[in-house]
């Protein structure tokens, strides 16, 4: 047959919390060429409890790269042609295996899990407000970071218990665990993680840029099952043998997946943002090469920094937990629609909520509140509500929720954003991002290609030293088509609905007390 004759290819995994990806991008063009997609099972034990199986999360993996390779052959698509593998993922999500015999010792927690809110309301209480912690970690005590998670499973998981006593347990998150699994596992693999996904442990120091030994004694954390702390640009091993044509590629881009996006977005000037639409929403900015606190609750992250003697660049982000994930909920426990396209239909056939608000704090709420005890809530309901205006309210709460995010950055640096950058699953939406417009009342931007996350993993593996086949110049880098979405509504009545869901968040807060 006729091989298609392309220049290097770069691939990447996209392990996100609702699926994973595998996806194989053209060096030259950013082309997206093909790319394969499997579903995660997530398991809620009990209530506020929310795990996933890490040998499935690896199955996926391998899944997605062997439909992927089928599908480029099927295209006449040389797949020796890959040069280079980037890793980016779900961040914060713990897991702890053993190093001797491969096994995992417990589901992976995912961020999302509420089940350390009592410890985390008494490390609170101990040390309150802006704490030595949070400046070096640029995060407050919550329960979505990895360390109270890891500190769980040290205290409830005999097995854990005794795999940390007799040094065989391997904390990582979950680029650590595919890192590892990829390269060898426990025979060899490479026990590593970069310093976005590191920046979200509460481990990790963001300005020594290491884990932090005084960190670790508050936290009660040996130091010795922490992955290795590298760039996210750098060839941390290659693929072994059970990957198939794969093998012997380099695994040499590594970033948690907000970082991943903004890289992807280009997003590499001091002040440029993006928002992506996934389970949850994330709102990074970059704000260069000096950490910036903030003092309207957002966090302080790493950003990327993109090769060993590359400067770091520091981001602040707003984290909201439900975005998508209120889809699948309306879907799963509600059953009122059966795929995500059909709430845009509902919610499109009313064009309103009538009034009904639903805050969906389902894990308490993140940015900018940081407020474990909140709980969600629909309300305004009167019995002219019917489930096209939930459906309606749920597509506003994540715009109000962007709101509120972006209004704490703007009072954080003084400047208005002038439009938003977006990408994600969600944005495929085209009411949610007429709506995000309409309540941002600045125009939101969405490029044509939106695996953009998956995009910036490939960037990341395919510039590393030692494979250089993508060019990450500002003036090489292709320039990205978008859409661009004007509000539409004049901004009186974007506040007035905006206030209204102000006190439905009120209403949110403190459930449990
Ligand atoms: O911090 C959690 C985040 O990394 C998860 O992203 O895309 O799975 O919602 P996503």
């Amino acid at each position: 047959s006729n091989r298609i004759m392309l220049g290097p290819l770069v691939a990447a995994i996209d392990q996100g919390t609702s699926s994973t990806r595998f996806l194989v991008f053209n060096a030259k063009t950013a082309e997206l060429l093909s790319h394969h997609q499997v579903e995660i099972k997530q398991s809620f034990p009990k209530e506020g409890w929310v795990e996933e199986d890490p040998k499935e999360i690896l199955q996926s993996v391998y899944e997605c790269m062997d439909r992927t390779c089928e599908k480029l052959t099927q295209l006449n698509i040389d797949i020796s042609n890959i040069k280079a593998i980037g890793v980016t993922n779900q961040r914060e999500t713990t897991l702890v295996w053993d190093k001797e015999t491969g096994e995992p010792l417990y589901n992976a927690i995912v961020w999302l899990d509420l089940r350390t809110q009592s410890t985390v309301e008494r490390l609170i209480n101990k040390t309150p407000g802006r704490n030595k912690n949070h400046l070096k970690t640029g995060l407050p005590i919550s329960t979505y970071f990895s360390a109270v998670k890891l500190r769980w499973l040290m205290d409830n998981v005999e097995k854990v218990h005794e795999a940390v006593l007799s040094h065989r347990a391997m904390f990582g998150t979950v680029d650590s665990w595919l890192i590892w699994c990829l390269t060898g596992g426990k025979k060899g693999g490479v026990h590593c993680t970069d310093v976005t996904n590191a920046s979200r442990t509460m481990l990790f120091n963001i300005h020594t840029m290491d884990w932090d030994p005084e960190l670790c004694k508050y936290f009660d954390i040996p130091m010795e099952i922490l992955p290795k702390v590298r760039s996210s640009s750098e060839i941390y091993g290659l693929m072994v043998s059970k990957s198939g044509p794969l093998t012997g590629v380099p695994i040499s881009g590594c970033l948690g997946d907000q970082s991943a996006a903004l890289v992807g977005q280009m997003c590499f000037k001091d002040g440029q943002a993006k928002n992506t639409y996934g389970t949850g929403c994330f709102l990074l900015k970059n704000v260069g090469t000096k950490p910036v606190m903030s003092d309207h609750g957002l966090l302080t992250t790493i950003a990327y920094k993109l090769g060993r003697d590359k400067p770091a660049c520091y981001a602040l982000e707003g984290s909201v937990a439900i975005a998508g994930a209120v889809v699948r909920w309306l879907k799963d426990n509600l059953g009122i629609i059966q795929t995500s396209t059909e709430l845009e239909e509902l919610a499109a056939d009313v064009g309103t909520s009538y009034g009904c608000y639903f805050v969906p704090a389902f894990s308490g709420l993140y940015a900018p509140y940081w407020e474990p005890s909140a709980r969600g809530i629909i309300c305004g309901l009167t019995q002219f509500t019917n489930r096209s205006h939930l459906a309606f309210a749920a597509l506003e709460a994540v715009c109000f929720q962007t709101r509120e995010i972006l209004d704490a950055m703007n009072q954080d640096s003084g400047i208005h954003l002038s439009q938003l950058q977006v990408d994600g699953g969600m944005t495929s939406n085209r009411l949610l991002m007429q709506l995000q417009a309409d309540i941002l009342c600045i125009p939101v931007v969405k490029p044509s290609m939106p695996e953009t996350t998956a995009l910036g993993a490939a960037m990341a593996a395919g510039a590393a030293e030692g494979v250089s086949v993508w060019s990450l110049n500002p003036e090489d880098l292709t320039e990205v088509t978008s859409e661009k979405f004007e509000p539409q509504i004049n901004p009186e009545e974007s506040e007035l609905r905006y206030a209204r869901w102000k006190k439905a968040v009120q209403r949110a807060m403190n459930w449990e007390t």
